[in-house]
This record gives structure tokens, sequence and C-alpha cells, in this order.
């Protein structure tokens, strides 16, 4: 519902043992998914919560352009309101779906096709999965490329491990070198990390604090390892200056090369997040 003061309108699930996601319909943004007891994903204090900016956190939807290019960076779906299809509950799980489609703005741009994005959010107490149906409603073929931007919370980048990556080919987009190799098994960050990670084979994790979230991936084949660090931070308006210390962004999605569907074809990505903790 929308807010008396004007502001966006959004989802809360609640699930078993006060789980909860909260789902802006503006970019079908998850903002918030506590889980286990703790929140489990980052949202900057200085986030636009009023629909002028994507919001800084959480899970912005990027899609049909990852980074710069002819559109507007990161695409348009993080800044477009989608709609409610429902919510229900479904065994122990809560789901709520969402969908996007073309509008006059988007058959005005530089990706100018007619389609249908399906959003399903689905939360059990230990999980939440995110999956995303594409579909090509147009005439013509199309291609695009599209991740889930996943912003980690987390309690100390310092003491954070980021595991699964080792082997895996990345582009480093803050040295501008392509075609490296990754050689850690647990990579810790102390620096502005910008890199994408091509055709990664098997599950990703952010440790912390004895736990872990795993994140396991099908039809996505890219990683996204993204943290602004200090000086970095301090350009962008909607992040605070320290903020870098609570987060990392760990992203899933079909970068390096496009996805492409032909006329009525569809496609579906998506991820899961579990929460492993010394208890489950
Ligand atoms: C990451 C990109 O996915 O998103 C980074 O790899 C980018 O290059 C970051 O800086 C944040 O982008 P934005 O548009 O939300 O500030």
């Amino acid at each position: 519902i929308n807010g008396p003061d004007g502001s966006l309108e959004k989802v809360i699930l609640h699930g078993e043992d006060s789980s909860l996601v909260e789902i802006y319909l503006f970019g079908a943004t998850i903002t918030s998914w506590k889980s286990q007891g703790k929140e489990r994903l980052f949202l900057s204090k200085q986030a636009k919560l009023d629909g002028s900016k994507a919001i800084r956190g959480g899970i912005p939807l990027v899609f049909p352009q990852f980074g710069p290019g002819e559109l507007p960076q990161h695409g348009f779906a993080r800044t477009r309101k989608w709609s409610l299809i429902g919510t229900k509950k479904h065994g122990s799980g809560v789901i709520a779906q969402f969908e996007l489609t073309e509008n006059a703005d988007t058959l005005a741009s530089k990706w100018p096709y007619r389609f249908v994005l399906r959003y399903t959010v689905t939360m059990t107490k230990n999980t939440l999965s995110t999956i995303i149906e594409y579909e090509n409603n147009d005439t013509r073929k199309f291609s695009f490329t599209s991740l889930m931007h996943t912003y980690f919370r987390v309690p100390s980048i310092d003491h954070t491990v980021v595991g699964g990556l080792k082997d895996s080919q990345y582009a480093d987009k803050v040295k501008q070198t392509t075609n490296e190799v990754e050689l850690r098994d647990d990579i810790t960050i102390a620096a502005n990390e910008d890199r994408v990670y091509e055709n990664v084979p098997g599950v990703v994790d952010v440790r912390y604090g004895g736990e872990r979230v795993t994140i396991k991936r099908f039809n996505f084949k890219d990683i996204v390892l993204w943290n602004p660090w200090a000086e970095k931070a301090q350009e962008m308006s909607d992040f605070g200056n320290t903020e870098y210390k609570e987060m990392v962004c760990v992203e899933v999605g079909t970068v390096a090369k496009k996805i492409e569907l032909r006329p009525g074809q569809t496609f579906s990505c998506g991820q899961l997040l579990t929460v492993e903790t010394a208890d489950n």
C-alpha cells in the first residue's frame, strides 16, 4: 500500500520463525530479508525510497543491460514499477509474484521490444529463492543481459569470506584487465573490487561470524563481486561513506554473453540463498 507520505508501495511476507521479506513494487526490489533472527541484506541508510533512483541495496534486478551502455546503467527494470500478481502460502513457504512488461518509454528506448518478465520470490525459514522468467512477446528476436544485484549484509567486511570462485576466469573492472584466473579458495575484500567471474560452475558462498549463506543458481552463468570501498563510496550520493564495511555484493547473472530469445520463447533463471548456521 502507498504510505500517506507518498512513500512507495511494498509487499511484506511473514514466514516461519519470524522470517520476513520486504519487496518494493519499484523495481520489484527486495529490500529486507530476515532469517534466523538476522537481517541478511544490506540497504543503505541513504537509499532513495521515493522512486527517484534505483534502490541502493537489497536485490535490485538488472535488465536488459548490465552496466553502462545504450540504456541507462543496469537497464530499466530496476526503476520501473512492477505489478503484484499475488501472494500465497505454499507448504512452509510464502510466495509473491510480480510482472513487468514494456511501456511507451521502453518501446521508444534503444531496447524497443515487447516482453514479459515474471518474478517469483519464495521464502522459507532458511531460504530465499528469486526466479525470473523472461518472455519474448515481440515479432523479432531479442538479446539482453540480466542480473540479480544482491547486496549481502555482513557484520564486518574484514571478517567476511566469499568462496566458490577458485579457477574461474574473470574480468577486473577496476584494474581494467580480462582473462585473469582466480587462484583463491577464500576471497577477502580489502579494496575497491569490481569483478565479473565468467561461467562459474558451482555453489558460491558468503561466510561471516560462523554462518554461511550459500548461493545456488540455475541458468545464470556469471558472478559479479563488488564492493566500492572508501573512495568509490564517497562518490555515491546514496551510500554512506563507511557503509562499505557492512556489505558485499555477490551478484548472479548472465552478463559476459547475452541471452537471446526468439519470438514467443521463454527462459528462466534464478538463485536460491540458504542461511546455514550451526543449528540447521
Ligand atoms: C555492479 C557493477 O554490478 O554495480 C559496478 O559491476 C557498479 O561497476 C555497481 O558500480 C553499482 O552500480 P549502480 O548503478 O547501482 O551504482
